[in-house]
């Protein structure tokens, strides 16, 4: 199976070696805009190979997606972050551009390939995608909703003093610093619910710093983080080209389900061969609906600033 990542740069980068490591495609294509950018990350990661133990091929390529045919997924990392004194409508209106003309390109050469959308604002970014390219909406899938959650739970193990794989937890709704839901009262540790062990107190610290995650890591890095992103990346990958079905919460397009139309926002879905083979229902509460209504609503204020570019 072929993976492309779009965006050689710490995601993408980070995202085709946790691939190549742990096996889930035979080939790889890095692809970047920056002359010999990507062609040396695959050649750097190529040289892991014989330590690591894998035979994913990996190629590197400037801007050539002829290189790209025949992918099964295409993962699109490519964009800028916002700089100082940009307006959120400037920076959504650059990568906008970036992720049209990305996918644009990318279907051209792979027409049946499943789209990954990391590329910020990303739930506004996954929608562009969708709306621009007509695409079924179970093949484009936003990426941000498994990440948020590997947060939750690594502040969940943290807060109980037990290790992360024995905690389970998802997050919904806009990847967001504001617009995010940690889902605290369905989180549990083997099967027990949390606030058996957490206190109210302890619960709400564990929500807050899950919801700024992205930016302490922005903080402490100055840029933002690469190594959980392409992880999360990898996963996701891995549920579709291995058909795993997997339940990871991630950005997709909403007919009714939830209470809302017309947006891509974080949900529960199931993660197989056909990309988004179910939005699974799991019976929010009243105030757990309220939170994901006002989420809705802000990342459809974010997708009014796409504006003229999907008319
Ligand atoms: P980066 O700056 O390290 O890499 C971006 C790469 O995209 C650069 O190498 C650049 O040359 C390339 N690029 C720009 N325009 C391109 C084009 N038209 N075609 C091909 N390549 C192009 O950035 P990083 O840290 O890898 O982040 C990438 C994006 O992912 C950002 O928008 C970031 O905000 C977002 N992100 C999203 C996350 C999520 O959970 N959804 C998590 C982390 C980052
Ligand atoms: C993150 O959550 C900024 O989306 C990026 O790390």
């Amino acid at each position: 199976m072929k993976v492309t990542v779009v965006g050689a740069g710490n995601v993408g980068a980070s995202c085709a070696e946790y691939i190549a490591i742990k096996r889930i495609a035979s080939e790889v294509v890095l692809l970047d805009i920056k002359e010999g950018f990507a062609e040396g990350k695959a050649l750097d990661l190529t040289q892991t190979a014989t330590t690591l133990g894998f035979n994913t091929r990996i190629t590197g390529v400037t801007n050539d997606y002829n290189a790209t045919a025949g992918s099964d997924v295409v993962v699109i990392t490519s964009g800028i972050p916002r700089k100082p004194g940009m307006t959120r409508e400037e920076l959504i209106g650059i990568n906008a551009g970036i992720v049209q003309s990305v996918a644009e390109n990318v279907l051209a050469n792979s027409p049946e390939a499943i789209i990954v959308v990391v590329s910020n604002p990303m739930d506004t970014m996954t929608y562009l995608a969708l709306k621009a390219t007509g695409l079924p909406k179970n093949r484009i899938i936003g990426m941000g909703g498994a990440l948020d959650s590997s947060r939750f739970k690594t502040y969940l193990s943290k807060a109980l003093d037990k290790p992360a794989n024995d905690i389970q937890g998802m997050v919904i709704g806009g990847h967001g610093d504001t617009t995010m839901i940690p889902l605290t009262r369905l989180a549990s540790y083997n099967g027990t619910p949390v606030s058996q062990h957490l206190s109210q107190e302890q619960m709400d610290e564990v929500a807050a710093a899950t919801m700024v995650g992205g930016a302490t890591l922005t903080k402490l890095l100055g840029t933002s983080a690469w190594y959980a992103p392409g992880a999360s990346v990898a996963y996701l990958v891995d549920s579709i080209i291995n058909d795993q079905k997997r339940m990871i919460p991630c950005s997709v397009y909403l007919e009714g389900e939830y209470g809302h139309s017309d947006l891509c926002i974080g949900v529960p879905c199931i993660i197989g061969k056909d990309g988004v083979e179910a939005i699974v229902d799991v019976k929010l509460n009243e105030a757990e609906q309220a939170k994901f209504d006002q989420s809705a609503q802000a990342v459809r204020t974010m997708n009014d600033a796409l504006g003229s570019i999907l008319n």
